[in-house]
């Protein structure tokens, strides 16, 4: 985050807190969130996207806190379940201001979406269509709808994180004329507004050449709705996606850039279809919220294992791992990580960090270069931990959740608090007898 640094002895500070002060304090692990560089980034794709709708996507991390900074910064909130919604209006959030996604929503949260006014519904099936013309049509209320479209592009990232290709679990395709009957059907059913489509071609992309070619193609959809049917949607969700540097082989992306050159696309497509320009949304979660929060870790042990040819790697253990960080195990994904209580000089030996959890694959970092005397008691800082590391947080092995700790202009504050084993405890109704 932007105002993370080294100070005089060697430890990181962050939004001018010592991490040290805060280990003392909280504990360790602990997940430190940069409010100033949060509301920077969300202030910043505001900004850059100055005729565009941005959505918070709150599946990166959620908490009140964090729903109040989005709306003060006057950005819009994409939620997708229940539990999400909850956190959503606990925080006094505008139902307006929502967006409510996902490809199985229940009858139970679709109902609550309408009771609470949420501005818009992404559909994803004709299943989701039917139960909420039933659901609206009970309330005698209208649901204003978006329909999620596969755009049939292949995006450069994880298999797992990419949405857009034909064979996965998401939207309507374009290509087999199945988006255009759902938009056609939601068009017709006076117990639904049609608001537009909605695309979201996957994640931690850095190529925007995905995002343009399914714009195209989104907007291509547009313009014939336009024609055939005679309806001008008012929106248009180009979905989030856009990646950030987790190593310095990244180059992270730019919301000035992305929003000149989206800005371009749906202006040159819309005008070649001769259709109107809707209004356009988009919807980070990583970029915003993954810079600005680190996990800070303790060292437990530290143990030099022998590799081929004479080579070693030194693995050091903290007292986290997969259970906060599951992304490593999961995309294998990279991270990098440094020390942070201190100042060593030693030189500098190829590292593994890694986590007390019951299997060989629990690793957090899987190499960077920490000094050799690194040992019991030290401090570890992972940056660009914020985004879906705390949010996909598990209590493998009964291991208590770390708490949220913002911090700002040298204080701090628990935003979320570490979870107890009497809190995992209260939930295993053995536990009492
Ligand atoms: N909009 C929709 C409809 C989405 O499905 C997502 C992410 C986003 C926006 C936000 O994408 P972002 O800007 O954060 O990349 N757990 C995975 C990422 C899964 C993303 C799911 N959908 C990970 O840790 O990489």
């Amino acid at each position: 985050s932007h105002t993370a640094k080294k100070n005089g002895e060697g430890a990181l500070e962050v939004g001018g807190v010592d991490v040290r002060d805060l280990v003392a304090e909280h504990g360790s692990p602990a997940y430190v969130l940069d409010e100033d560089d949060f509301r920077a980034r969300a202030r910043a794709f505001k900004h850059a996207f100055k005729d565009f709708d941005v959505y918070y996507a709150g599946k990166a991390f959620l908490c009140t806190t964090v729903v109040r900074w989005v709306m003060e910064e006057g950005l819009n909130l994409d939620i997708c379940s229940g539990g999400e919604l909850a956190v959503a209006l606990r925080a006094g959030a505008d139902p307006k201001r929502l967006g409510f996604h996902g490809n199985n929503k229940s009858v139970s949260e679709l109902a609550r979406a309408l009771d609470a006014g949420v501005g818009r519904i992404i559909v994803d099936s004709q299943y989701e269509i039917s139960r909420l013309i039933e659901l609206a049509g009970e309330r005698d209320v209208v649901a204003p709808v978006m329909i999620r479209v596969t755009a049939g592009v292949e995006a450069h990232t994880h298999e797992y994180i990419a949405t857009a290709h034909e064979d996965q679990k998401f939207g309507f395709s374009i290509t087999s004329g199945a988006a255009f009957e759902a938009v056609a059907r939601v068009n017709e059913a006076p117990e639904l507004e049609l608001l537009g489509l909605h695309s979201h071609i996957g994640s931690q992309i850095f190529d925007s050449s995905g995002f343009e070619v399914a714009a195209k193609r989104v907007i291509a959809l547009h313009a014939r709705v336009s024609e055939e049917l005679g309806v001008d949607m008012p929106d248009l969700d180009l979905g989030g996606g856009f990646g950030i540097a987790y190593t310095t082989q990244d180059d992270p992306s730019d919301p000035a850039q992305l929003a000149t050159e989206m800005g371009k696309i749906v202006e040159h497509e819309c005008r070649a279809f001769g259709v109107e320009v809707p209004k356009v949304s988009i919807e980070p979660g990583r970029a915003i919220v993954g810079p600005a929060m680190c996990t800070v870790y303790s060292v437990g042990t530290v143990k030099e294992v022998e590799l081929d040819a004479g080579a070693s790697r030194t693995y050091v253990s903290v007292d986290g791992g997969m259970s906060d960080n599951i992304r490593t195990a999961l995309y294998d994904a990279d991270y990098s990580c440094t020390l942070a209580n201190r100042y060593s000089d030693t030189v500098p030996t190829l590292a593994r960090v890694v986590g007390k959890h019951c299997e060989s694959g629990d690793i957090v970092v899987k190499d960077e270069f920490l000094p050799s005397d690194v040992q019991p008691g030290d401090l570890v800082a992972v940056p660009g931990t914020g985004a879906y590391c705390r949010s996909m947080a598990s209590n493998y092995n009964h291991v208590p959740r770390p708490p949220v700790i913002a911090v700002k202009d040298g204080h701090m504050r628990v935003v979320v608090r570490r979870e107890t084993e009497d809190d995992l405890l209260l939930l295993d109704m053995g536990a009492a007898e």
